[in-house]
């Protein structure tokens, strides 16, 4: 029985893919990869060093400079830029609403695609994204479609901010959800899709723990039949 799988879980912004991700990574003991940490590391380095989002080649010439490490710790994932933590600051509302835009840059997500290949290379992980099934691992043996109302993402994240002591309004997070929903799914380049091979759930009034059931199940019917 082949024991150690790759699964891909792809969908738009507070779909629940890295909270399920996670869950499912501990309970199999497998490697969790969150990618749009990736993208997030260099736009919030981009922003830093001051090189425009819209330029490809720019963005390309800080990539090949840029180490992005996914650390597990018991504490969670860490992302460590260039040697240094930046797991909270790639998750300002700033980055959020640019990263898209650097995401879009085909050669960029070229290169972002070659290093996610080489971390699922080994198997043994659960990687989410927005390409992951269809692109970055197209021959993952479980691939996850997590989708939910726009409303319901908002709310998600606006209760989120809150819990934080942030400030929060949910008709701009609905907007601005609705905005990167559009980018992703428009680009050119290995837009936001479903894998015609992918199990699509829709979280909308599910909890975590019924999400994560669901996959988990999948995964285990797959390793049942040993295939
Ligand atoms: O957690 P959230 O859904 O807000 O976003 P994320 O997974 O951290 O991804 C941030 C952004 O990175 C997405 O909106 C996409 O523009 C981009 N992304 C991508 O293009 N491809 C991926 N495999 C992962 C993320
Ligand atoms: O990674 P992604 O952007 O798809 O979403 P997330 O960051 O995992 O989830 C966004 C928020 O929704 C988190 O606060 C989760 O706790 C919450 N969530 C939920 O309330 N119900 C679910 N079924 C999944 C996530």
């Amino acid at each position: 029985m082949k024991q150690n799988i790759a699964v891909a879980i792809d969908g738009p912004a507070a779909a629940g893919k890295s909270t399920v991700a996670k869950i499912i990574a501990e309970k199999l003991t497998y490697v969790y990869i969150d990618t749009g940490a990736m993208y997030r590391a260099l736009t919030y380095k981009a922003i830093k060093e001051g090189v425009s989002l819209e330029e490809e080649r720019s963005l390309m010439n800080l990539l090949k400079d840029t180490t992005i490490d996914l650390q597990q710790s018991v504490e969670g994932q860490k992302v460590i830029l260039d040697g240094e933590e930046v797991t909270l600051d790639i998750r300002t509302e700033q980055v959020t609403n640019q990263v898209s835009i650097v995401a879009k840059h085909g050669e960029v997500r070229h290169e972002m695609v070659k290093r996610q290949r080489e971390l699922a290379l080994k198997r043994g992980v659960v990687m989410d994204g927005r390409d992951i099934g269809t692109h970055v691992i197209p021959d993952a043996e479980v691939k996850i479609f997590l989708i939910a109302s726009v409303q319901e993402r908002a709310e998600r994240r606006h209760k989120e901010n809150l819990e934080k002591g942030f400030s929060s309004d949910l008709e701009k997070l609905k907007d601005e959800i609705r905005r990167r929903d559009k980018i992703d799914s428009e680009r050119e380049v290995s837009p936001l899709l479903k894998a015609e091979d992918a199990v699509e759930i829709d979280t909308t009034s599910l909890s975590i723990i019924e999400v994560a059931e669901k996959i988990l199940r999948v995964v285990h019917d797959k390793l049942d039949r040993g295939e």
